[in-house]
């Protein structure tokens, strides 16, 4: 559905996005997640056409469903909200479907669904500013879907929602994959990227590891160790021998090492010297934010 080769993308001295190559199958919903500044907006911008790649390809095929179903273009949800605060829930949509040529009677048959899906019937006169964050990415979603595209391009479409708007809203995301919609979506969330069907890790401007979710932890090389005990900082486990990172998740540490083992027997000395009795150490598989931790260590995949 999406081809992307070598595209490169520069702004005076950055390279914000590095010779990406990728694909997008019809029916995946992609996810694509990396550290701020990594590239994630300017990549979707340039799948969009919004900006012009300084070298390199990008070819939607079917994007709009072909002849006659309208929209050739792919839907769109930027990062920051793009809507009329002044304007009402109803009067943003009118706006965005004439911005499409579409006729009043369509953009109210189609919003009368969407609104529907999105659980924002009840609003349809609510000043867009007076939304809660959640119902304005929403709204956003709702805009970005009156084209009925097939393919639709998310931009941390969840960024500080509630978790429970964050989970409604990926459940509308299913249910649009469901239909046959094509997703693209960035995500600061590592959660998210656990639900996307292929995730892509972005850093410094590059694609790392492609996988489905599953894969990625299939393939990892490394193990990870919890420990959780009242030490002050984990730097100072990061220098132990065998240690590769060491990092806070919540109360606990995730302490990556190549030697399960190995590494236990380290950090029971480490914690033996300081007298430190009162913890518990084990093992647990890996989780995807471990892996991209991990990556975002390296850099250099
Ligand atoms: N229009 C621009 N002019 C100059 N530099 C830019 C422009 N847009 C992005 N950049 C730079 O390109 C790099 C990548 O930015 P981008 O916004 O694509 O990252 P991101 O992964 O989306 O970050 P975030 O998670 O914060 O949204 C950054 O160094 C950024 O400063
Ligand atoms: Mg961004």
């Amino acid at each position: 559905m999406i081809r992307v080769s070598g595209l490169t993308k520069k702004f005076k001295g950055i390279t914000a996005v590095d010779s990406v190559t990728m694909e997008v199958a019809r029916g995946d919903i992609f996810g694509l997640v990396g550290p701020d500044g990594s590239g994630k907006t300017t990549l979707l911008r340039l799948i969009v056409g919004i900006i012009t790649p300084t070298a390199g390809a990008v070819s939607i095929s079917g994007a709009g469903g072909g002849a006659g179903s309208g929209g050739k273009y792919p839907g769109y949800m930027p990062q920051r909200f793009s809507l009329y605060g002044d304007l009402t829930v109803m009067e943003n949509i009118n706006f965005f479907g004439r911005l499409y040529n579409l006729s009043r009677k369509t953009i109210s048959r189609r919003a009368d669904e969407i609104l529907e899906l999105t659980n924002l019937s009840s609003f349809k006169a609510r000043f867009a500013d007076n939304l809660s964050g959640g119902m304005k990415q929403k709204l956003a979603l709702t805009c970005a879907l009156l084209s009925r595209p097939d393919l639709i391009i998310l931009d941390e479409p969840t960024f500080g929602v509630d978790p429970e708007s964050r989970k409604d809203f990926w459940k509308i995301l299913y249910s649009l994959n469901g239909e046959g919609i094509t997703i693209l979506v960035s995500t600061a969330y590592m959660d998210e990227a656990e639900l996307c069907r292929k995730v892509a890790f972005m850093s410094g401007g590059r694609l790392a590891a492609v996988d489905t979710p599953v894969n990625l932890k299939r393939n990892f090389p490394f193990k990870i160790l919890e420990l959780k005990a009242g030490l002050g900082d984990p730097e100072s486990l990061a220098g132990l021998p065998g240690i590769l990172d060491a990092d806070m998740f919540g109360d606990r540490y995730h302490i990556r090492v190549a030697d399960a083992g190995a590494g236990r027997k380290v950090l029971e000395d480490f914690l033996a010297a300081r007298a430190v009795d009162d913890f518990t150490l084990r093992e647990v598989p890996a989780s995807i934010e471990d892996i991209f931790v991990a990556l975002a260590e390296s850099e250099a995949v």
